[in-house]
């Protein structure tokens, strides 16, 4: 590649100068210019050449001997600039509009943040008064590194417009690549797509505020498509906002991985003295297959993204009442529907859309954030109190975001929603939505939900969004930061989740967009469990919680047993339970309409739940027989002491005893990460059985039929020392 010419005198010292250390995740060679970054099975190698650029040399499995590094794959921060081969992750234009960026290596330092050693590389601008600043995290137990950056003005005068500033890159060797990404639609959210990456560029973005999708990326050699090995490079991003990753093929096979911001219809002006920085990229690699990556990113984002004073608690089981009732809520039903939660063992009782005023369906009421004192004629907390007094915690729904034109909020402040003059209005669901990059909106929103939760005992909120960003328009602001709107809303958007967490600490927070339209780890970050979709029927939900768990850690992903029936199947009640035990579970039927059969299946699978939930949230996942490929799903977890699995079998179609199928499809089930040595009980199955036949032999769980489920615990059998 043409950049390669920069580094025509290299001065390679990975060979001779470093001393790769077991424990240090990141290591500095003796010119005090080379870094090696070591993760558990990664390593990661950077360089700055003679001439000051800053190069990446490798990134993937630690036994590559260093001495066959000897050539920069390219620059650590890609610019527009020189020969523009690569992708940018910097594009600038100067007060004199030069658009190139040359940069130049200034220092380095190694700095600890969050408990985490980082290298911090320090650039230059030749000329003019830019600087950048690389990071990169090293999280060596979940073979991850996170990669951000920020530019500076340095300048004392002119402003510098930032038209693109991604937040990491990195390259691979010449070889064929495959991708797999998660795309989706509302009801069809995350759906896995794979494809081949040809010369040229592979893009998956937004430009909304909702994907259905996720900026999550796995790429491995072609035709190495394996669950369970083989190499994978794999990462998402941490922002909320229009997001895009770009995957480019060079003509002769190199690959380049470049994420960040969506840039599009976006431009940020530095002011003199003023920094911008990035969101952060995660990036990973590792030779465990599909397997290793959704395992590293469960861990990592259950141990050090979700929301730190929650993390580790135990998710409560919810009910949450849209299902049963729509927009048309009231005391007496909702205390109705309480009541039989308890009895089922629920633990937090949920009221959805419908409670505040105005807001009878849904061409009003958006905006106006009190209660309705036509459905509530004594307000909430009498509610609320009853609710207690059964011994449920009380949550509510909220869509801070949006605002109906037929609202109080909007009569009075037309001029919040984003709406260009002279242009159509788009409106979605009659909603538009709010300018939360005007302070006087934060505000607003502040004022509003910080009085909800002070003066009612609330104890989750659920936050919806449910409309498409349209008409971006920021007139209120000076016009150099009108460009900037997205990026200032997110902003917003954050520091308002993070300022009501910070004063009511004891409050669960649901991420929800229409279904999974927002479910990313800037989301994820700040909440503690997101709603997977709307799309409640049972085999559609097998599929697509499969694929979130993909990217995410189970107990991130709410799932409710209602009565949807999107094809009109009637699932057994039992199936739709166990569908949903697998992720946080929750109910959503109209409970008082059910018979004291149902009631009595609904008791014992709550109450199976509690016993399965420490291990099926925090252990580590084995997707054993994808849904995608077979008539059935088989997922399994195991605690992280390897005493206790919990393995989900999903029917969804028929398996009938017959010998000529039984060939053509094992119904066998090989386990995967008990230990081998040691013997397990599996539950409803006599005997007991060792790891190693578990996981060697398999092992035939007793579900027949479609739409038949089971869920079996494995425990390690104790015997006395
Ligand atoms: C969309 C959400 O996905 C649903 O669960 C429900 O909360 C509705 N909004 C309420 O309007």
């Amino acid at each position: 590649m043409k950049f390669m010419k920069k580094f025509f005198i290299v001065l390679f010292v990975f060979a001779t100068g470093i001393i790769r250390a077991q424990t240090e995740p990141i290591t500095t060679a003796n010119d005090g210019k080379s870094w090696t970054l070591e993760t558990k099975s990664s390593i990661y190698q950077i360089g700055s050449s003679d001439q000051g650029v800053v190069g990446m040399y490798y990134f993937g499995n630690k036994s590559q001997d260093p001495t066959k590094l000897r050539y920069p794959l390219g620059e650590e921060v890609t610019v527009r600039g020189g020969y523009s081969a690569t992708t940018p992750m910097l594009e600038i234009v100067f007060k004199d509009r030069v658009r190139d960026v040359e940069l130049t290596y200034v220092g380095s330092e190694i700095q600890t943040v969050d408990g985490y050693k980082t290298l911090v590389i320090h650039q230059k601008d030749k000329f003019y008064p830019l600087s950048v600043t690389e990071y990169i995290r090293v999280l060596p137990e979940y073979d991850l590194l996170e990669k951000w950056m920020e530019v500076k003005n340095t300048g004392k005068k002119d402003m510098i417009e930032i038209e693109n500033a991604q937040s990491g890159t990195f390259f691979l060797p010449q070889n064929a690549y495959e991708l797999t990404h998660l795309a989706g639609i509302w009801g069809y959210e995350y759906q896995p797509n794979v494809t081949k990456l040809t010369q040229g560029v592979k893009t998956f973005q937004v430009k909304d505020f909702r994907s259905f999708g996720s900026s999550f990326f796995a790429v491995r050699p072609e035709g190495e498509q394996m669950e369970t090995c083989g190499e994978v490079w794999f990462g998402s991003l941490q922002y909320s906002g229009n997001w895009r990753m770009d995957l480019e093929k060079y003509p002769r096979g190199e690959l380049q991985v470049t994420g960040g911001i969506n840039f599009w219809d976006q431009s940020l002006m530095l002011k003199p003295g003023k920094s911008f920085t990035t969101p952060k990229m995660i990036i990973g690699y590792t030779c465990r297959g599909m397997e290793g990556v959704s395992q590293n990113l469960a861990s990592y984002t259950r141990e050090k993204i979700l929301y730190p004073s929650h993390r580790s608690k135990v998710r409560p089981v919810l009910y949450n009442s849209w299902y049963a009732t729509t927009f048309d809520v009231n005391e007496e039903h909702q205390l109705a529907l309480a009541k039989i939660a308890k009895e089922l063992g629920v633990e937090i009782f949920v009221i959805d859309d419908g409670w505040f005023k105005g807001r009878i369906n849904d061409k009003g009421g958006l905006g106006d954030w009190t209660v309705d004192k036509n459905k509530f004629p004594n307000g909430l907390q009498p509610m609320i109190d009853k609710i207690n007094a059964m011994g449920l915690d009380f949550g509510i729904w909220i869509e801070p975001e949006m605002v109906n034109p037929n609202s109080d909020l909007y009569r009075t402040h037309p001029d919040w929603v984003f709406h260009y003059p002279n242009r159509t209005r788009h409106e979605g669901r009659n909603q538009l939505m709010l300018n939360l990059a005007r302070e006087d909106v934060y505000q607003y929103l502040y004022d509003s939900f910080s009085k909800l939760l002070r003066e009612n005992n609330i104890k989750f909120i659920k936050w919806d969004m449910n409309k498409s960003l349209t008409d971006p328009v920021f007139p209120s602001a000076p016009s150099d930061e009108q460009r900037a709107v997205r990026i200032k809303y997110v902003e917003n958007l954050y520091r308002l989740l993070e300022t009501l967490r910070a004063e009511f600490p004891d409050v669960w927070f649901e991420n929800c967009a229409s279904g999974g339209g927002r479910v990313d780890l800037g989301m994820m970050a700040r909440t503690d469990f997101s709603w997977a979709s709307d799309n409640t029927d049972p085999v559609e939900r097998t599929f697509i919680q499969y694929a979130f768990l993909n990217a995410f850690p189970s107990n991130s992903m709410i799932s409710w047993v209602t009565h949807e029936d999107w094809h009109k199947q009637n699932h057994p009640l039992e199936f739709k339970f166990d569908v949903s035990m697998c992720g946080v579970l929750g109910v959503g039927y109209d409970i008082t309409k059910w018979t004291d059969k149902e009631k009595a299946v609904a008791r014992e699978k709550i109450a199976r739940y509690k016993e399965i939930r420490e291990t099926v949230h925090n252990g580590d996942l084995y997707r054993l027989v994808s849904p995608y490929e077979n008539n059935r799903s088989v997922l399994q977890f195991v605690n992280k002491a390897k005493t206790e699995a919990v393995v989900f079998v999903y029917n969804l179609a028929e398996y009938p005893d017959n010998a000529i199928l039984q060939t053509k499809r094992s119904k066998l089930i090989k386990l995967r990460g008990l230990q081998p040595e040691v013997s397990y009980k599996v539950e409803g199955i006599d005997g007991t059985y060792k790891g190693a036949q578990l996981m060697d032999i398999g092992i035939q769980f007793p579900v027949r039929g479609a739409f038949k489920s089971g869920i079996f615990k494995i425990c390690l059998l104790y015997t006395s020392p």
